[in-house]
């Protein structure tokens, strides 16, 4: 493969119908890729929690990766109104989420959890009415 693969998808807030394509996207070029059913999966659901994250709650965004022989770089910028308290939205349970998201199963409050379970390393910055930003990255072990 190139030294550097890189990916980017803009994804519409709000839009429930292709909330996911993102992620299931990078999930079948990382399938492709060679890359290990463990850590296809892990990166899959980090995305997919960020994805979903900024459909609902960020008025959609866009996504980077780039997957280099070392590592996995996934990056989720939006414009959406931040994250006020970041160590209160990584807890777990903790959603803002709406009665309507939650009828349709969202607002658990496991999005960041999840993402700060699966993933090698997350960082979080955020400015509220600016946006949030995303970086996560999974390490890829040597063969
Ligand atoms: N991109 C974002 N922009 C603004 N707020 C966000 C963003 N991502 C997360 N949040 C805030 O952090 C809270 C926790 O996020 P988390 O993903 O853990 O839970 P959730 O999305 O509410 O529920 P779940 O992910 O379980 O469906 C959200 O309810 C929201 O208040
Ligand atoms: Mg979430």
């Amino acid at each position: 493969m190139p030294d550097v693969v890189r990916l980017h998808y803009d994804v519409d807030g709000e839009n429930f119908m292709a909330a996911g394509e993102a992620s299931s996207a990078v999930k079948n070029v990382l399938r492709r890729l060679g890359f290990g059913e463990d850590l296809v999966r892990r990166a899959a659901i980090c995305l997919y929690e960020g994805e979903i994250n900024m459909v609902i709650h960020a008025n959609g965004g866009a996504i980077d990766v780039s997957v280099s022989p070392q590592a996995i770089e996934m990056v989720l910028q939006d414009q959406g109104d931040g994250i006020p308290d970041i160590e209160q939205a990584m807890r777990e349970g903790f959603s803002t989420a709406s009665d309507r998201v939650r009828d349709l199963g969202f607002g658990a409050g496991m999005g960041l959890p999840n993402m700060r379970r699966y993933a090698d390393s997350l960082e979080v910055t955020s400015e509220p009415g600016k946006g949030t930003r995303v970086l996560m990255t999974l390490r890829i072990a040597p063969v």
